[in-house]
């Protein structure tokens, strides 16, 4: 396979990154207030379309490789790629994880995050926040000279150490004005292994985190990717950027620190 090139992004690249993933919050935080039991995946696909218009924005997986909405709405057994329908009606104790991509300006910005419908399960509940470690861990290990792989050592250390599972078959990946780029980030992995991190590289940690088998089916529509077990599975997203002494995180999400984990 022909390894890509690892694009490096400049001051001002970087700060319009800032724009598009601080806007790219923005909007998962306004849709958090609209998930409840009896609302469609659909009307969340609608608001964020009509959201991201009224602030000037684009919505990257609109048309993309023909995606037909403009976020992803992953409920329950969905891994990633939920495609919102007038048919999925929100309902208690679901899980949802809400994925934007804005484009701001030329270039993306990335997010996720899994919200509770009403009341969770303890083990929803426990989901949700080991997914969330993962992603502050991973985090925790970007520094200038750190490898790729000791992003992923440490999401999958944590994950089956807490009995879950984390999935192959997406990745994180670098991104700015290209929604997929290089270096692909496996969420699982060896330390010391894989490219070194350089101040300027740009690109999401993404975990999937499985209730059961790691191992995920691709519907019939060619989108949704669910567990092969259909037990659940979690996921939280951000954006971030290698600085010249650590990482910037460029989606931060109101109200979050996942440097400091408070
Ligand atoms: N936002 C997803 C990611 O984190 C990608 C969605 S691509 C789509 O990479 F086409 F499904 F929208
Ligand atoms: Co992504
Ligand atoms: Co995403």
């Amino acid at each position: 396979m022909e390894t890509e090139v690892i694009t490096l992004l400049s001051k001002r690249e970087i700060e319009k990154m800032r724009r598009a993933g601080h806007l790219a919050a923005k909007l998962l935080y306004h849709l958090s207030h609209l998930v409840k039991p009896g609302v469609t995946t659909l009307e969340l696909n609608d608001e964020a379309e009509r959201w991201t218009r009224a602030h000037g924005a684009k919505s990257a997986p609109l048309d993309y490789k023909g995606y037909p909405k403009s976020i992803c709405t992953s409920v329950n057994e969905v891994v990633c790629h939920g495609i919102p329908s007038a048919r999925q009606i929100l309902k208690d104790g679901d899980i949802i994880n809400i994925d934007v991509t804005l484009i701001v300006d030329g270039y993306h910005g990335d997010t996720s995050k899994t919200f509770f419908v009403g009341e969770p399960s303890p083990l929803a509940r426990k989901l949700v926040k080991v997914t969330e470690e993962c992603r502050r861990r991973g985090i925790a290990a970007i520094k200038p000279g750190a490898k790729i792989g000791d992003i992923g050592a440490a999401i999958q250390e944590y994950a089956e150490s807490q009995g879950f599972s984390v999935v192959r078959d997406f990745v994180g990946h670098g991104i700015g004005r290209v929604f997929h780029a290089a270096p692909q980030i496996p969420h699982y992995g060896d330390r010391g292994k894989g490219k070194r991190l350089r101040p300027g590289m740009v690109f999401t940690i993404e975990p999937m985190i499985n209730e059961g088998t790691y191992e995920v089916e691709i519907l019939d529509d060619k989108w949704t990717a669910v567990t092969k077990d259909r037990k659940l599975s979690a996921q939280c997203e951000h954006t971030l950027a290698v600085t010249e002494d650590g990482v910037e995180i460029l989606t931060p999400y109101p109200g979050e620190d996942e440097i400091s984990g408070i």
